[in-house]
């Protein structure tokens, strides 16, 4: 018999333990947990801590056991390339064996880090599940940060190998990642001992000789490597995120947690039952592709789709569409701006007609706000339920969602729906008391979080304290602002840091001002994230400068802009800069960021009472306007 949402959310906050339990019976362990819940002190948590388990053969051998080998495991799909390719469980364990086995071969053992380098390939989910079996700790580095950004994460982690591909494709551009990996080995201060580069047709990277090994070359002759069982608490990867300052956070996922809870999602919310086509249009670099393109699915013996193109332009916005048609999509997962895309490029939606969609139950939307315009355009256009869904890298999955495989409730457009079980969501005033139904506050979980999600910091459990532990105590504060309605629906509204959402890729205004602030002509800045009709909203800079620099003020300002792909990346789509004279700020100092963020987007705004000078609201209002914004 099937439990209502109420029921299960219920019975997961009655007892966790004994909810989490049950749901860990659907994973295989070389050591079944003898709890759930292990309290470390000081706030800290653990789940299944003295369970043994191993993520790959759960994703993958126990698959091929129990008679899915035949099954298609991971579509190829690679509108970019022009090519397609279908991997079957069986396949996929060769090949993951394999390259274990040269990892091993290399002297990777359990606890050592891997840093994965890799565009949209089969080859980037093989990479991940490799390290998983031989239990190396992998970290995926988006393909479209810089050499500095990737420099830091080696600095952060000390990875002893690297596996990388010899480039990447964008639309109209190859993307060398083998240069960009080099110029970050040699900006970072640790060497890995080896790097593997997967060789692509596109572009054949040159290897450095007693560094770097053909990703082939390297698997021949070595011995298949076997699954070696972990620990429940042991990292399953470290994945790196934005926070306030430059450094970037390296978020832990524990391995029996994230099992457990991924594999439960998949039917209670995402609808799928083993051998259905699951589909997240998003990259391995970010934490949905982390859970949702490799993990999940695969866990739960679903067929994964690894696309490789754009929602527009590759060739045409039709390519969603055809998609989920040829490979019989049942379930898609993208971002609300994929959706603007393709919308704006096709609003009346004609791409469609082209193909049957009948096989699709439904979409769900995440990574930033999804807003009302595009979810009604895509209810209309798709005729299926349209799923906002809310969660961050921390957690790895969903918060707060729509169960609609458990219970589907109505859906409320705004509302990203309710609390998943083991979530205690509260809304909280600065005091960190509770707010009533409809009122503002900062959005907190209560701890214990569910399994799965962050239980620390990579290196860092001072800073996790930090960041996390200590505004609310007793809670996990997510930095997302919001409220609950009385029928229990969270509805978010802004976050409550310096982290901006640009085209559903979260990034660090903060880690911007930095790079603007070493620019010998620029004594002070601040970077705001304003709204942008596409990627819900885009970076802009206001420079102050040093004083005597009188060049020309659109040269410095190219030049800002340079500075910031060249060291964080062309994924900041920092493309906009104006100087100013002075910096709107409060009496003690503080930047008045979100008064700046209402004048450029032309909002109506209470004058803070803290201002120091109300006058220089003016200044900026006319510079903004010479960038085309505040108009
Ligand atoms: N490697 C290298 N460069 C990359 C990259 C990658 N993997 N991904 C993006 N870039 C580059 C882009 O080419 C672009 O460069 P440009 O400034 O020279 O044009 C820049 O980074 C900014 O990329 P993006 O913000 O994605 O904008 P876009 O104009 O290329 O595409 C969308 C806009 C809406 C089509 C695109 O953002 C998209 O598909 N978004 C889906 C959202 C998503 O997957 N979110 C992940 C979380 S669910
Ligand atoms: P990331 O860690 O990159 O997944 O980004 C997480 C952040 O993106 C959250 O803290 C929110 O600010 C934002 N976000 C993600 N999903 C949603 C959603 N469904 N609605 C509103 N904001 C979202």
């Amino acid at each position: 018999m099937s439990m209502t949402y109420r029921a299960t959310y219920d019975a997961s906050m009655a007892d966790p333990d004994a909810f989490w339990m049950q749901a860990a019976k659907a994973i295989h362990w070389t050591k079944p947990p003898s709890k759930a819940l292990f309290d470390r002190g000081d706030n800290m948590y653990e789940w299944f801590a003295d369970g043994l388990t191993n993520g790959c053969y759960n994703a993958v051998d126990r698959h091929v056991e129990q008679g899915r080998g035949d099954q298609p495991a991971i579509i190829h799909d690679s509108p970019i390339t022009g090519s397609k390719s279908t991997l079957t469980y069986a396949e996929l364990q060769t090949r993951v064996a394999s390259l274990a086995g040269a990892l091993v071969a290399q002297g990777v053992t359990k606890g050592d880090r891997v840093i994965i380098y890799m565009p949209m390939v089969p080859e980037a989910l093989e990479a991940m599940l490799a390290c998983a079996r031989i239990g190396a700790i992998h970290s995926v580095v988006f393909g479209g940060f810089a050499a500095h950004e990737l420099a830091v994460r080696i600095d952060d982690c000390a990875p002893k190998a690297i596996l990388a591909a010899s480039c990447g494709i964008e639309p109209g551009r190859v993307i060398h990642y083998k240069p960009l990996l080099d110029d970050a080995i040699a900006q970072a201060q640790h060497r890995p001992d080896v790097c593997l580069i997967l060789q692509r047709e596109q572009e054949r990277a040159d290897l450095i000789p007693g560094r770097d090994l053909d990703w082939h070359a390297a698997q021949e002759g070595v011995a298949p490597a076997a699954c070696v069982p972990v620990e429940g608490n042991h990292p399953a990867y470290i994945l790196y995120t934005s926070g306030t300052t430059g450094a970037p956070k390296g978020v832990v996922r524990p391995t029996g947690g994230h099992l457990v809870a991924l594999n439960w999602t998949m039917k209670n919310i995402y609808q799928c039952d083993p051998g259905d086509v699951f589909w997240a249009a998003s990259d391995v670099g970010w934490v949905v592709g982390h859970s949702y393109i490799c993990y999940a699915p695969l866990i739960h013996g679903n067929t994964t789709v690894v696309f490789e193109g754009k929602p527009v332009g590759t060739p045409d916005p039709g390519t969603f569409w055809r998609v989920i048609s040829e490979h019989n999509v049942r379930s898609f997962f993208t971002a609300p701006t994929a959706i603007r895309a393709v919308k704006r490029e096709d609003p009346k939606g004609t791409y469609k007609a082209k193909y049957d969609l009948s096989g699709l139950r439904a979409l769900y939307l995440a990574g930033e706000r999804a807003d009302p315009d595009t979810i009604e355009w895509a209810q209309n256009l798709l005729q299926v339920p349209v799923y906002d869904h809310w969660w961050q890298t921390e957690t790895g999955y969903t918060i707060a969602g729509n169960p609609a495989g458990l219970e589907a409730l109505p859906v409320k457009i705004g509302s990203p729906t309710v609390a998943m079980p083991g979530y205690d969501v509260q809304i909280l005033d600065e005091a960190g008391h509770p707010q009533a139904p409809g009122e503002l506050g900062a959005i907190a979980i209560k701890l214990p979080l569910p399994p799965g999600t962050l239980p620390t910091l990579w290196n860092a459990t001072e800073r996790f304290q930090k960041s996390y532990l200590t505004t609310f105590p007793g809670y996990y504060e997510t930095g997302d602002a919001g409220m609950i309605d009385d029928d229990g629906y969270l509805y978010i509204m802004a976050r409550t840091d310096d982290v901006i959402n640009v085209a559903g890729h979260r990034l660090s205004t903060g880690a911007m001002e930095e790079v603007l602030a070493a620019h010998p002509d620029v004594a002070e800045c601040a970077v705001v994230g304003v709204s942008d009709a596409l990627k819900g909203q885009s970076p802009l800079g206001l420079l102050c400068l040093t004083s005597g620099v009188n060049r020309p003020h659109d040269e410095i300002t190219q030049e800002c802009v340079k500075l910031v792909r060249d060291q964080i990346g062309p994924v900041a789509a920092f493309k906009t800069a104006v100087v100013v004279d002075r910096l709107p700020k409060t009496r003690s100092g503080k930047i008045l960021r979100g008064t700046v963020v209402k004048i450029a987007d032309s909002q109506a705004f209470k004058m803070p009472a803290t201002i120091d000078d109300p006058a220089i609201l003016d200044e900026i209002k006319a510079a903004l306007q010479t960038v085309g914004y505040a108009n």
